[in-house]
């Protein structure tokens, strides 16, 4: 069993599953840590990502301690992956006996293990919780209502989240806002970001690429609905190639797009001239790219944020946002995935017309520490 911190405290048990997970954990750890007195802190990894590119090196990147626990549960289907996560997580909590559950963001782990605390009656903490798309199709959106719905403490990065959370019928003294633990992450690390043409080198790629005018363009793609439907991947591609025409690209490619574009056979339409394909990078050479670049084109919901955070321009390839305060304040255009957007939305910010935008409210590097002072006095208050 975990043991108790100095104040007789149970530990926070912390919860990561995969990649982005692991940037908003780091803080908090630190942050408990740090907080006086100290909140002890027991780590699980749910073994959602596991690869060395997905796992090893952002944990080294970000320092973040070795889990005290590994579930180990690998890849499988959305059931298959909640459901081990739940069986493996369940006899943890048996034997740890946490003060609470902290849970990130909302991919399968974060679900999975509120489902299991909630019926345990461990009380749950959700970071970055209230954060609605609109768009039930996607599973992380799922993953957002259900574990919001069940969680005793939920902090917020934008006060928009509030709102959706209130009309969802939760109660809004469990609601705080605290800010963008990412950003946290961010400020902590921005100045160790690896140069562009470190990375780039490492690759052997030659960085004469991006001495181009225009400079370079960074590109991630991994949402289900963007890459897993091959002719939606095969235009997604071709007008990349054309914005690589333009500007040249540096697409940092999530295992899932790989293998589809390999099991499509959409490789033929990747010019590796303009565009240069990079397995998933870490989170120095990630920051280092992203604050180098002239634009970035993403599906992703983190480098909405960061784009933000860093003042570059973010041209987002979907429908909708979870983040709408990227597009409100910060430098995030929602283009979807057609390409006359994309390329227009592309021509504006060479032209010089990109979003410059503001940082938002308390995405200020100390989302973490506001977390670690409302949870020690919500824990020691035994309100929930
Ligand atoms: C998950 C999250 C998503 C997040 C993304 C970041 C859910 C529902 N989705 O999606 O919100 O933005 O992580 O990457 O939780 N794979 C590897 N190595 C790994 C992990 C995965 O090769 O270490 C491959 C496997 O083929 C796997 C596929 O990637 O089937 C998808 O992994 P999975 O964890 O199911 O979801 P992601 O698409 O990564």
């Amino acid at each position: 069993m975990a043991g108790e911190g100095p104040t007789g405290l149970r530990p926070v048990m912390c919860v990561v599953g995969a990649r982005p997970n692991f940037m908003k954990i780091a803080p908090i750890l630190r942050a408990l840590a740090a907080h006086q007195p100290p909140i002890p802190a027991f780590l699980v990894h749910t073994g959602q990502h596991y690869d060395a590119d997905m796992n090893d090196r952002l944990f080294s990147d970000l320092g973040l301690p070795q889990p005290d626990l590994n579930l180990g549960v690998g890849s499988g289907t959305h059931a298959v992956q909640t459901a081990e996560v739940m069986k493996r997580f369940e006899p943890a909590l048996d034997e740890h006996k946490p003060s609470c559950v902290l849970v990130v963001g909302d991919v399968n782990s974060t679900l999975a293990c509120t489902l299991v605390a909630v019926k345990k009656q461990v009380p749950v903490v959700h970071v970055e919780a209230g954060l609605r798309s609109g768009d039930r199709r996607m599973p992380e959106e799922i993953n957002r209502v259900l574990t919001d719905q069940v969680a005793d403490r939920l902090y917020i990065t934008e006060r928009s989240a509030a709102g959706n959370l209130e009309r969802e019928g939760v109660a809004p003294e469990r609601i705080v806002f605290t800010g963008n633990v990412m950003i946290d992450s961010l400020h902590s690390h921005r100045a160790n970001a690896r140069s562009p043409a470190d990375t780039l080198r490492a690759h052997g790629l030659e960085s004469a690429l991006i001495d181009h005018a225009h400079g370079y363009g960074v590109v991630t793609l991994h949402r289900p609905s963007n890459v897993d439907d091959a002719a939606t991947l095969g235009a997604l591609l071709g007008t990349l190639a054309e914005v690589a025409a333009r500007l040249p690209l540096v697409f940092a490619l999530h295992p899932r797009t790989r293998a589809n574009i390999e099991r499509f056979g959409l490789a033929h339409l990747i010019d590796p001239t303009r565009m240069l394909l990079l397995p998933p990078q870490g989170y120095l050479e990630m920051l280092g790219l992203m604050s180098g670049a002239t634009l970035v084109l993403t599906d992703s919901g983190g480098l909405q944020e960061e784009t933000t955070a860093l003042g570059v321009p973010c041209l987002t390839l979907r429908e909708n946002t979870e983040r709408p305060i990227t597009v409100e304040q910060g430098t995030n255009t929602i283009v979807g995935r057609d390409a006359a957007a994309i390329l227009q939305g592309v021509d504006e910010i060479l032209a010089g017309r990109g979003k410059q935008g503001r940082v938002p409210e308390y995405w200020d590097g100390h989302a973490a520490e506001r977390i670690a002072a409302d949870l020690s006095r919500w824990l020691a208050a035994g309100a929930h």
